[in-house]
């Protein structure tokens, strides 16, 4: 069979499955590399309207290649203020739990959004059109933060009326992983539709694939620049095999149905650590996409970021590959592989709280010796614990990847394990 019938096999069984979701999807591509999936869709927003500018989420990462180091905060911040480039915009995060509108706002959705809306204003002020607004359905780097309602809606409004396309990076959250719905964002409503939809990771399950799916007027416009599309790879039997070998699997081993029910089981155990540990600060998330924020004070909401790196390396010692992300890196990143079961989320949870018992146990201790004994026999713990982790880690330093390496007491003090960010 000629390599384009592989493809073009491929592309209908997708082009399948998008359209039970909606029928306006049309163009598929099926790529080597997320960041080149990523790239593209950068492509076709530009070559739509031609314009250049693009709105991206603080804390986001996109892939590593240059056009999208540009439009990745996660990764130019560490550059300095001057990296970020004039064409980039950066909208907060729609974090309602640490972010600038939080779960007591009567309407945080609209308000992440207004600001969105402000930003387009002011670029517009600026003589800047807008080519693209792209965010993860779920941000993952950024902190496992999943937007308000009506966020994506609103935000999708206002690009549209500037010229701008929405571009919804799938990559990591995609393919069931959040149980419900096959897509990440659908959670956001019926109502919501991206323009272009980039795919990764879980679609090769391993297998170095990913995928840009856009509505025909936009693969239009870009077929109409006379630029064509070209990758050696691109669209190879191999990968479709494997891309379709992959949704069999997921289908017919009901990994969406896991992810939901595995899931859910997942954030009740961790919810019952909440109740137990006052590092817990926040457990958020949907299927098997799940973030475990740690405090050091529930209230100020400081982020606990030693303590996650702790326990990240503590559960290596167990063989439990667990990252910590978020600007702060103090978030318990849970993204299992999709046939995640009961018995693994016990297990990991169970270790968790072992952990952390011994954490808060030894960090009571250690500031009681290091009290004055008059001190010691008047203060009592508060409810959260909070004075004391903040007092014993004062000095540790929370976003240059050192903070585990520093002598607080906590696990690297003989450890030769480098304690470089784990990456996704
Ligand atoms: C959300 C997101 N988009 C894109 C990429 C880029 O993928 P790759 O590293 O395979 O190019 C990543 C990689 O981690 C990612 O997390």
């Amino acid at each position: 069979m000629p390599v384009w019938s592989y493809f073009i096999f491929g592309l209908k069984k997708f082009i399948m499955w998008l359209s039970c979701y909606n029928s306006c999807f049309h163009c598929l591509l099926i790529l080597s590399r997320r960041s080149e999936a990523n790239d593209l869709a950068l492509r076709l927003a530009r070559q739509y309207r031609g314009h250049q500018d693009v709105i991206t989420l603080d804390h986001a990462y996109h892939g590593h290649v240059t056009s999208l180091i540009d439009i990745s905060p996660y990764k130019f911040n560490q550059l300095g203020k001057e990296a970020k480039k004039e064409f980039v915009h950066v909208a907060p995060s729609p974090d309602i739990y640490r972010g600038k509108y939080r779960d007591d706002h009567p309407d945080p959705g609209s308000a992440y959004a207004d600001d969105v809306k402000k930003i387009i204003e002011e670029a517009q002020k600026n003589g800047r059109k807008i080519a693209a607004f792209i965010a993860e359905s779920m941000q993952s780097c950024g902190g496992q933060v999943i937007p308000p309602a009506g966020y994506f809606q609103k935000v999708a409004d206002a690009v549209h009326k500037a010229g701008g396309v929405f571009i919804a990076d799938e990559v990591q959250v995609g393919f069931g992983r959040v149980g419900k719905k096959f897509w990440g964002f659908q959670l956001q409503g019926e109502d919501f539709v991206p323009d272009i939809v980039t795919m990764g990771k879980p679609i090769g399950n391993g297998h170095p694939m990913s995928c840009v799916v856009t509505t025909r007027e936009i693969a239009e416009a870009f077929g109409a620049c006379g630029l064509e599309y070209f990758n050696t790879f691109g669209g190879n039997p191999v990968s479709c095999a494997i891309g379709l070998a992959v949704l069999d699997v997921i289908e017919k081993e009901d990994l969406q149905g896991n992810a939901t029910r595995v899931g859910n089981y997942l954030t009740g155990l961790l919810k019952e650590q909440k109740e137990k540990h006052p590092l817990v600060g926040d457990v958020r998330g949907v299927g098997l996409f799940v973030g475990v924020d740690l405090v050091k004070d529930r209230q100020k909401r400081t982020p606990a970021t030693a303590e996650a790196q702790h326990i990240i390396y503590k559960l290596k010692e167990q063989r439990i590959l667990l990252s910590a992300d978020g600007p702060y890196r103090n978030i318990l990143k849970f993204k299992p592989p999709m046939c995640f079961t009961m018995e693994d989320a016990k297990f990991v949870v169970d270790q968790i709280d072992e952990i952390l018992t011994d954490l808060e146990d030894s960090t009571i201790n250690r500031t009681r010796d290091e009290l004055p004994t008059s001190i010691q026999s008047k203060r009592k713990m508060p409810p959260d614990g909070s004075s004391q982790l903040e007092c014993i880690n004062e000095s540790i330093s929370h976003i240059n990847g050192s903070a585990c390496r520093q002598k607080n007491g906590f696990y690297a003090e003989n450890n030769t394990v480098p304690c470089k960010r784990i990456r996704t």
